[in-house]
């Protein structure tokens, strides 16, 4: 990989982590898919060459419990929502060039190849752990047959993944009070051999690896916790029947199948080679990206969800590193989707799922810009149908849709289609500063900012047409009404262009109202300088306005579905607390607390020059844990736009800790630095009253904003 700007001389790759195959997708992983897809049709627009693969992650305990379930084999479970999935992606215009999955011959081979070529190389080591076993079941129980408490933050978790709290990858052995998710029976630990990744003779590799990597903010710096602490070696077998069988002829490991985050991002390179198989090594070389050689491989650009950073950033570099491919560029790690602040559950129907979006009958454009385009990639964002309808009705409709219908209207009118005149130097210049924008943006991997490069050419087209008034001067100045003219459909084209990626559908739209040849997805971003047909017909309006009252609709659905899961989760937290002390919790029973007695306003004043002192700033909290010890204490770290930091709070018995993050909170960050149970503290969140209401913004501002 080159590390100079995109478009480089090697090819790229844009992966998307592969949804395992147990169920309905929602628009929370759409969001990833989507943006994938967005990033790989805009890197080929700058002239980049470009594959973007995936797969379907077929293997591990998410697919065998849910089969076990449903009483059917793993194969035949993981292998129709395979299917459903192929069907589903392109029904949002999601294209990938290859979509395979982690079952399939491919993916089989090059894991056990890449497996042997770390056992040969003495990367892999065998040692006895303890694991979770069912006594009464007499099974083993593996990552998600297992759940019990994280041993980090006390939160619930599964056997590999402290999925309700700090987000750490959890080792077998490690969960504390075990319980079978199967029966139930608590579970003991017997010993048992597997298999060892030496992870920790990576660290020195891997902190060089972080410091180039490129992506998201939260990819490059979640990691170095990991990476400059202790690197725990990683245990990658499981005993369990449903995976990839260890290789090699080692008896000891006969009933191994390879641990899921093993064969799963290889999927990623057998996805790429399949592809090449395809269309010849000629069009597209899987070994000249993959294989890490002279040129140090291709462009990779992984996108995932925020929840695999560790995996990508950590174990599977080292992989890669050790078996000689090449690493990653960059990987682009997006927040979660929300629902009024809370997570998706996709156990509890607390989700939008893709059918939902598609039985809307909206256009599945809408959601593609809404989803790669709202707030900052790698933040959660909260989903709400009046947020959509707000920008799908100004920046679409608005902006783009108005701008396109009245120029391509007029020019139709009284040209016939476009002017003969050349295009004025204003328009040129504006049409050159936003193809610059959009390319740059793709270079700082910010697709918000490439969306807004074409929506900001429409609103400038709006005010060009405004301020020439072209309507007046076909009479008064034929020539000149000619020239605006011609400006606005180059407008019409270069807009289209840039929008293709973020909105495919319309824009081929565009594409043909004017009368253009081919598809705009062939086109390169030059494309918005050429000139447009001589002659096309009348345009008909590209985006419909959502009504309030399809919102309104919409949302009653929605509030439906949100307070049945609510009630479920009750009912669930309910059960499990059963016979257990139940904490009286009165914070939500506004009514019954009493005034507080207000502080009178303090008698001295202070200077406006002493206030600017105070460097308070927006801010996002990333991640919660409680302070061990220390009951009052959370740790947070927080986004605040410059950098991040890590900042004790006291209000651990305030505040629900696991849904902290994700909140805008406002930060006084010049406060001197103090320690608090030995942990650093390193700012203060600002609080209102005795349960510690926490102060935060009602609109845009992005984390880093100075409060003034
Ligand atoms: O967390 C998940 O949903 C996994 N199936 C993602 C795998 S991504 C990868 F690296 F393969
Ligand atoms: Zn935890």
């Amino acid at each position: 990989m080159s590390h100079e700007d995109f478009p480089t001389e090697s090819p790229a790759v844009v992966t998307c982590g592969l949804p395992y195959a147990n169920g309905d997708l929602h628009v929370g992983h759409l969001r990833t898919y989507v943006s994938g897809d967005i990033l790989s049709r805009a890197l080929a627009t700058i002239g980049q060459q470009t594959a973007f693969v995936s797969g379907s992650d077929m293997h591990g305990t998410p697919i065998a419990v849910n089969a076990d379930q449903e009483g059917v084999s793993p194969e035949e479970f993981a292998l129709e929502w395979h299917e459903t999935y192929e069907e589903t992606f392109p029904k949002f215009d999601i294209e990938f060039d290859n979509y395979g999955n982690t079952h399939d011959e491919t993916n089989t081979a090059i894991t056990r190849d890449i497996v042997r070529t770390l056992d040969d190389r003495g990367y892999i080591y065998e040692k006895e752990i303890e694991v979770a076993w069912d006594p009464i079941d007499d099974q083993p129980l593996p990552d998600r047959y297992v759940v019990g408490t994280c041993p980090y933050c006390g939160e619930t978790a599964r056997g590999d993944e402290c999925d309700e709290g700090c987000g750490r990858h959890l080792e077998p052995g490690e969960i504390e009070d075990p319980k079978s998710t199967l029966t139930g029976n608590p579970a003991e630990y017997r010993t048992r051999e597997h298999k060892f990744f030496r992870v920790s003779d990576f660290q020195e590799y891997l902190q060089g690896f972080i410091d180039r990597l490129e992506g998201t903010s939260n990819a490059q710096n979640q990691p170095r916790e990991w990476i400059e602490g202790d690197l725990q070696d990683w245990c990658i077998t499981r005993d369990l029947d449903w995976g990839i069988d260890y290789p090699g002829d080692d008896e000891e490991a006969d009933d191994l199948v390879l641990y899921v985050w093993v064969d799963a991002p290889i999927e990623y390179i057998s996805s790429t080679k399949q592809y090449t198989e395809r269309v010849g090594a000629e069009e597209y070389d899987w070994e000249t990206v993959w294989r890490d050689g002279d040129s140090g491989g291709g462009e990779i650009v992984h996108v995932i969800g925020r929840d695999i950073i560790q995996h990508h950033t950590v174990f599977w570099p080292a992989m890669l590193h050790g078996a000689d491919y090449a690493e990653p560029r960059a990987v682009m790690a997006s927040g979660f989707v929300n629902l009024e602040g809370r997570a998706f559950s996709t156990s509890r129907n607390r989700a939008i799922w893709a059918d939902d979006y598609l039985d809307t009958g909206f256009s599945t454009d809408l959601l593609r810009y809404y989803l790669s385009t709202a707030g900052s990639f790698e933040r959660d964002v909260d989903f709400t149908w009046e947020r959509f309808q707000e920008r799908v009705n100004t920046e679409l409709a608005d902006d783009v849709g108005n701008f396109v219908y009245r120029a391509l209207l007029f020019a139709t009118r009284n040209y016939d289609g476009t002017p003969d005149a050349d295009v004025s130097e204003e328009v040129e210049d504006a049409i050159r500063d936003a193809m610059a924008e959009f390319q740059d943006a793709l270079n700082d991997y910010s697709l918000r900012r490439a969306g807004d490069a074409a929506i900001d050419l429409a609103r400038f087209g709006n005010e060009y047409i405004q301020r020439n008034e072209p309507w007046k001067l076909t009479d008064e100045d034929p020539d000149q009404a000619a020239r605006v003219i011609r400006d606005t459909v180059q407008l019409v084209k270069a807009i289209a262009v840039l929008l293709a990626p973020f909105t495919p559908e319309k824009a081929e739209t565009v594409w043909s109202q004017l009368e253009e040849d081919g598809t705009i997805h062939d086109q390169h971003i030059e494309a918005c300088l050429e000139a447009p047909p001589e002659t096309f017909g009348e345009p008909t309006e590209l985006f419909e306005k959502i009504e309030d009252e399809t919102v309104d609709e919409l949302n009653e659905q929605l509030a439906e579905r949100v307070a049945e899961a609510d009630a479920a989760a009750a009912e669930a937290a309910g059960d499990s607390t059963d016979g257990d002390d139940v904490e009286t919790d009165t914070t939500d029973d506004d009514e019954s607390k009493p005034m507080t007695e207000l502080e009178p306003i303090a008698d001295e004043r202070i200077s406006f020059e002493e206030f600017q002192e105070l460097d308070i700033r927006v801010g996002e909290i990333l991640a919660a844990e409680p302070i061990e010890g220390a009951d009052k204490l959370v740790r947070l770290e927080v986004d605040i736009g410059v950098e991040e930091r890590q900042v004790v709070a006291g209000i651990r018995q305030l505040h629900d800790v696991e849904a902290l993050p994700g909140t805008r909170i406002v930060l006084l960050a010049n406060l001197e630095k103090a320690e608090l149970f030995g942990v650093e503290s390193n700012g203060m969140i600002l609080a209102a009253g005795e349960d510690a209401d926490l102060l935060t913004t009602h609109d845009d501002a992005e984390p880093g904003t100075k409060i003034r």
